[in-house]
């Protein structure tokens, strides 16, 4: 996992943005975990996306928003930004970190069908609370954040990529293997 430092904050991109043809229609997938506000305060001041859809997935911190529909926001603790950027949406992402300097979570990249590019920019916010979890008999719990995962469905749909966006803990001293789609 490379550590990227662009405009000013460091993350770890797990995979993505140059050749994605072994992954499209994911593009990229960033962890901006971090423990250093010095090394995500810069943020992501104003910038565009056109043609995919960002998916921001917050664990410890908060990330202020802003874009050029109009929503304004801030993603804290559990929290997901779902953003279908078409036809160009411009927009900002500013980490802020909690009281202990921490800023963790994920952002993912998903592509648009080519018949989708151009479709009307959408965004949508969900709650942490709206996030259903299971738990599994040896403690494994998972939210389910976006497809159908042991009986529960995910609040963030309509990702045209209809990926399956799950948060999986797992109790210390145990393994767990999970199924993965291939298709
Ligand atoms: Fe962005």
């Amino acid at each position: 996992k490379p550590t990227i430092e662009g405009a000013g904050v460091k993350l770890r991109r797990a995979f993505g943005f140059g050749n994605t043809a072994e992954f499209d229609p994911f593009l990229l997938l960033d962890d901006f975990r971090n423990e250093n506000p010095d090394d995500y305060l810069a943020g992501f001041p104003w910038h565009p996306h056109r043609g995919i859809e960002t998916i921001t997935y917050v664990l410890a911190g908060t990330v202020a928003h802003g874009d050029s529909l109009g929503n304004r926001g801030s993603l804290g603790e559990g929290d997901v930004q779902w953003m279908t950027a078409g036809s160009g949406i411009l927009h900002q992402e500013m980490p802020q970190g909690d009281a202990h300097g921490r800023m963790h979570g994920f952002q993912l990249w998903a592509n648009l069908p080519s018949s989708l590019k151009m479709t009307t920019p959408r965004y949508q916010d969900v709650s942490a609370q709206d996030i259903p979890d299971v738990i599994d008999d040896d403690g494994t719990r998972v939210r389910v954040i976006c497809g159908n995962f042991w009986g529960k469905s995910g609040p963030v749909d309509r990702v045209a990529a209809d990926p399956r966006y799950l948060d999986v803990s797992v109790p210390p001293g145990q393994r767990k293997r999970l199924a993965v789609e291939t298709s």
